[in-house]
């Protein structure tokens, strides 16, 4: 059974930003050097240069596609922009190269751009039909129908359940290994079918959630994510103010949990302490989430499942 909405081919549609405003009122753009961590068609990018003439912008992503737009972009701040490529474990040595001189605030924005999503040649969506590909970058690392062909059943279980929530994640694993291995899995049509059938679901809803798994486990995102969060602290000017856009719960639960400090209470059986929480490098500045005022959300449906929180550095 073929998905009837899979579509054989789309044209990549640029991105537009989220929150863009609630983001520059977190990050207070000003003279200093800032973190665009997830440069994608640089929206954001944009946003803070043209709202402070003073800011310097140390510019990162791991998509080369990326890259070649958003430089013609943001061409014309000159010297002002510093592109760097890599992924967020490798911010670090980037940020080191730029000169070292402390951030005034950074910008995380997770997961695709549209015109990643959007690009059947990426092999991401399951709307489009197009290899099984997967990756941001696609210059580097394997693409999700090579790892499958030489993945363990157990691993797949464990990622559809663990970044999916996949129900039925143990067939659907035996029978994604068992199409891999068979040389049966190289399209994303094909993913797609074989799910459908699987999940006995033909909503495209349900391939969703698969996808998304598939997808963060070949980009190894979670651990880039941790890895991002983790350098920060070191490498941000005291006072200085962190912005997080989150898309999905896994995402945002790993923001929180490294952001917000010690998370282990002394006791098991109580609640951390006001101390403990308040012992790491971060001041939460946004108790509640915010997300996109109902407009944005109207004309911008990737704002839709936006969850933006905000962190200032505390004085050493
Ligand atoms: C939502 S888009 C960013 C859009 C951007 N804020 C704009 O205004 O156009 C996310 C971008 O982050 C990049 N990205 C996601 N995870 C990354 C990671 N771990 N390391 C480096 N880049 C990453 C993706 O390649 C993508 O281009």
């Amino acid at each position: 059974m073929r998905p009837r909405w899979l579509r054989a081919s789309s044209v990549s549609a640029r991105h537009d930003p989220v929150l863009v405003r609630e983001t520059l009122a977190f990050l207070r753009p000003g003279k200093g050097l800032f973190l665009d961590a997830t440069l994608g068609d640089g929206g954001h990018s944009e946003a803070l240069l043209l709202a402070s003439p003073e800011l310097r912008l140390l510019a990162s992503d791991r998509d080369l596609d990326a890259h070649a737009f958003a430089r013609q972009r943001l061409a014309r701040f000159g010297d002002r922009v510093m592109f760097t490529h890599g992924t967020f474990r490798d911010l670090a040595a980037a940020h080191a190269a730029a000169g070292g001189e402390l951030l005034r605030g950074a910008l995380f924005d997770y997961g695709l751009s549209s015109r990643q999503i959007d690009d059947p040649a990426r092999g991401i969506s399951y709307r489009h039909d197009g290899p099984l590909d997967q990756r941001m970058d696609a210059s580097r690392g394997e693409t999700l129908a090579e790892r499958l062909a030489t993945a363990e059943e157990d691993e797949v279980a464990n990622v559809l359940r663990e970044y999916g929530d996949v129900r039925a994640a143990r067939p659907l694993a035996r029978a994604i290994v068992a199409a891999a291995r068979a040389g049966q899995l190289s399209t994303t049509g094909q993913l797609a079918t074989l799910a459908t059938r699987v999940l006995r679901d033909d909503r495209p809803g349900a391939l969703a959630p698969v996808f998304q798994a598939l997808r963060m486990w070949v980009n190894d995102e979670m651990a880039d994510l941790e890895a991002g969060l983790a350098w920060l602290p070191g490498a941000m000017a005291d006072g200085g103010v962190v912005v997080t856009l989150a898309y999905h719960s896994g995402e945002d639960r790993r923001v929180k949990q490294a952001l917000r400090g010690n998370p282990r209470p002394v006791s098991r059986r109580l609640p951390p302490s006001a101390d403990e929480t308040a012992s790491g490098p971060w001041e939460e500045l946004t108790r509640k989430v915010v997300v996109a005022s109902q407009e944005e959300q109207d004309t911008n449906p990737r704002a839709r499942s936006a969850r933006l929180r905000a962190f200032r550095r505390k004085p050493r």
